[in-house]
């Protein structure tokens, strides 16, 4: 948090949104599904690849924020398992610009001690596309700081049934198909994210109200944060404000507040109205 605080000019509205957190309540770990790159070349009369190249610059803003904020997981959204059915063109474009960003960015990311992780079912990306992705995921594995996880062809449901089939096919190696239980630990320890952090913090750019398909299982408790900014205009002072947000909210987890706690009215005060003894 302080490294976030000696980079931004004192006085400024990033200098006093940062001094206004609880550097105690960063959320461990957010998720943003990065939309609205086509809207916004949209709205300037561009081809829609042009909001995918504007896209890229916010992906930097948010990622660097981040580890200065002491956040140690950050999953993007940026390209899902449903996204093929887009024009082969666009789809292509978007192999290209992951390309160039892990190509400008692989040295930023060592020097932020960023570790790169790929979520999502990346054997069938191209060749050369997977390549880069590898060879950046290699250069950065030694990292300590913020783990990066980049969603690419990436599907919450399919991640939900490649736990459930991995599951499987330990038990089947050991030969203990015939007892096996699954629950929840062992769902969580199978999924790409296994070993990070609960999803405190959902953010989704450009105001569609739905999760398309991410990360179904991490956001059972996560705070939604829902914002009509699309992606290319989603600079640090809009992540500052969502994570703003997020720190007034009240997380209860099924339970109650501690002061509602305290209050609970005793059993003997609980008894319904009518009830033979009132
Ligand atoms: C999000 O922007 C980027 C990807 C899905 C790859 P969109 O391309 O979905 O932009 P809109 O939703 O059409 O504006
Ligand atoms: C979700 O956005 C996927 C990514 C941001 C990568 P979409 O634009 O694909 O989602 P829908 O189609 O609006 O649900
Ligand atoms: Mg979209």
């Amino acid at each position: 948090m302080q490294a976030l605080i000696e980079t931004l000019k004192p006085g400024s509205p990033d200098h006093a949104l940062a001094l206004s957190l609880d550097p105690a309540r960063i959320p461990a770990h957010i998720g943003i599904i990065m939309d609205g790159n086509g809207r916004w070349a949209n709205r300037r009369s561009l081809p829609r690849v042009a909001g995918h190249k504007a896209g890229v610059v916010p992906v930097r803003t948010a990622v660097e924020t981040c580890a200065r904020l002491g956040v140690q997981s950050l999953t993007l959204y940026a390209f899902s398992v449903e996204n093929w059915k887009r024009p082969r063109t666009e789809v292509e474009t978007l192999w290209q610009l992951l390309r160039f960003y892990l190509g400008r960015e692989l040295a930023r990311l060592c020097a932020n001690n960023i570790r790169l992780r790929a979520i999502g079912r990346i054997d069938i990306l191209p060749p050369s596309v997977r390549r880069e992705l590898d060879a950046a995921i290699g250069a950065t594995s030694a990292n300590s700081g913020l783990v990066l996880n980049l969603a690419i062809n990436y599907g919450g449901r399919s991640e939900i049934v490649d736990a459930v089939n991995s599951i499987l096919q330990r038990a089947s190696e050991s030969g203990s198909l015939d007892s096996l239980v699954i629950d929840e630990d062992a769902i969580s320890q199978n999924l790409y994210t296994s070993g990070q952090p609960e999803l405190d913090l959902l953010i989704r750019t450009s105001g569609e109200l739905r999760v398309s398909n991410f990360l179904l299982w991490q956001i059972a408790y996560a705070e939604l944060y829902i914002t009509d900014t699309l992606w290319p205009d989603f600079d640090r002072r809009a992540l500052l404000e969502a994570i703003a947000a997020f720190q007034k909210r009240d997380r209860r987890f099924g339970g109650l507040r501690p002061a509602s706690a305290h209050s609970a009215p005793s059993p003997s005060s609980m008894e319904p109205v009518g009830s033979p003894s009132s």
